[in-house]
C-alpha cells in the first residue's frame, strides 16, 4: 500500500529571538520566542514537501530541490520520520521530495519551512490527524524555529508549547529582506548556540533578558504598537548577536552592518524602520506597508546589499493533497 501527503509551509523570522537550548533531550529552547510567518505576493516563499510511505520501500530516501540527498540532511529527515512512525506504530519506509521556491541564499532559513512541511505531510500521510500544536511539537524536535512555521501570522514558542498569538493582518507589517551574500553560512544555528552556551560570558545575562523582552514584545503586539514591536525586535537581535559574538560566533558581515546603519538613518529621518538578523548575514528591516517602497529602494542602494525581498505576514502550513493507493 502507498500512503502519500503533500504539505506547504512558509519560513518565519523571530521578532523575539530563540538562542540556546534547555538542558536535556528534545531540543527544547532555553528562552521563549515570538515570530512572524512570511511570504511574498502569490504565497511564494514556500517549501512544498511530499511524503510517500510505501510498504515495498527498503529505506528512507530524500530528494531535496531535485537532487538526491544523503548525510546530515537525510539523517535529520529520517529522525523526524522515525518519531512519526513510532506514533503511528508502523515501520514503513518513505520517499520524501522537498523543494523550496526560494534559493538557499534568500536570506530566510529553509529549515523552518522544511521541517514544518515535513512534519505535517508525514503525519497526514500516516493518517495521524493531529491538532496543529502537536504537529508543531513534532517539528520543534528537529528544529525549534520549524514549530513556529506550522502557524500563520504572529506565533509564540514558549519552551515546548507553540501557538498563534495574532493573525497576519496585525500590525500592517512588511519585512524587507536585504540579501548580502550568495554563500551558505559557516556556522549552523545549532552549533552557534551550543558554542554560545558553553563559552559566552554573556549567556547568563541573555537567559535573564530574553524572557523579559519576549513578554514586552507579546504585550506590544497585542496592543498593535508597531514602534514598540520594532524597538524590541531590534533589541532582541542585537542582544542575541552580542551574546554569540562574545563566544566568537559572528554571523554579521560588512553588508549587514551597512544595511543596519541605513535602517538607523531612516529611523533618524522619522521612518518607523527597525532591523533584525538571524544566524546569518542578511538583514531584515521591519517597516509599515506604506513605507515599504521607499525603504526597499534605500536598502537596495546600500553597498553590499545584493537584492531586497518584500515579505508580508503569511498563513500557516497547509496540506495540499492526501492519497492512499493499494497497488
Ligand atoms: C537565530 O531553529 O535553526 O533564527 O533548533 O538548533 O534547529 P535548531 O535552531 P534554529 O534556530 C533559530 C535561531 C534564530 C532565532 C529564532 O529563529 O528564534
Amino acid at each position: 500500500m502507498i500512503r502519500r501527503a503533500t504539505a506547504v509551509a512558509h519560513p518565519n523570522i523571530a521578532l523575539a529571538k530563540y538562542w540556546g537550548k534547555a538542558e536535556g533531550e528534545g531540543n527544547v529552547p532555553a528562552v521563549p520566542s515570538l515570530s512572524v510567518t512570511l511570504s511574498l505576493p502569490d504565497a511564494r516563499l514556500a517549501t512544498t514537501t511530499t511524503v510517500t510511505f510505501g510498504d515495498s520501500f527498503t529505506e528512507d530516501t530524500l530528494v531535496l530541490n531535485g537532487t538526491t540527498a544523503e548525510g546530515r540532511p537525510l539523517e535529520r529527515v529520517v529522525a523526524l520520520l522515525d518519531r512519526v512512525r513510532a506514533e503511528a506504530k508502523t515501520k514503513t519506509r518513505a520517499h520524501v521530495t522537498s523543494s523550496n521556491d526560494f534559493p538557499t541564499a534568500s536570506g530566510l532559513a529553509s529549515s523552518a519551512s522544511g521541517f514544518a512541511a515535513l512534519a505535517l505531510a508525514s503525519t497526514r500521510a500516516l493518517g495521524l490527524d493531529w491538532p496543529a500544536e502537536r504537529v508543531a511539537d513534532c517539528a520543534r524536535r528537529s528544529s525549534a524555529s520549524a514549530a513556529r512555521s506550522i502557524f500563520g501570522g504572529f506565533v509564540e514558542l514558549d519552551a515546548m508549547f507553540c501557538r498563534a498569538v495574532a493573525p497576519p493582518s496585525t500590525l500592517d507589517l512588511r519585512v524587507l529582506v536585504a540579501v548580502t551574500t550568495e554563500a551558505q553560512k559557516a556556522t549552523s544555528s545549532t552549533d552557534g548556540m551550543i558554542l554560545t552556551q558553553k563559552t559566552s560570558p554573556y549567556y547568563k545575562a541573555w537567559l535573564e533578558d530574553a524572557p523579559r523582552n519576549f513578554r514586552a514584545m507579546r504585550a506590544a503586539l497585542l496592543e498593535d504598537d508597531f514602534v514598540r514591536v520594532g524597538e524590541l525586535a531590534e533589541r532582541s537581535a542585537l542582544a542575541m548577536h552580542a551574546c554569540a559574538m562574545a563566544a566568537g560566533v559572528v554571523y554579521v558581515g560588512g553588508g549587514t552592518l551597512a544595511a543596519l546603519a541605513e535602517v538607523r538613518a531612516m529611523r533618524a529621518a522619522g521612518m518607523a524602520a527597525y532591523a533584525t538578523m538571524d544566524a546569518g548575514p542578511h538583514l531584515k528591516c521591519l517597516v509599515r506597508a506604506a513605507d515599504a517602497e521607499v525603504a526597499t529602494a534605500r536598502l537596495a542602494a546600500v553597498p553590499g546589499v545584493l537584492r531586497v525581498l518584500v515579505a508580508s505576514p503569511a498563513e500557516g502550513a497547509t496540506v495540499r493533497a492526501e492519497r492512499e493507493e493499494t497497488p
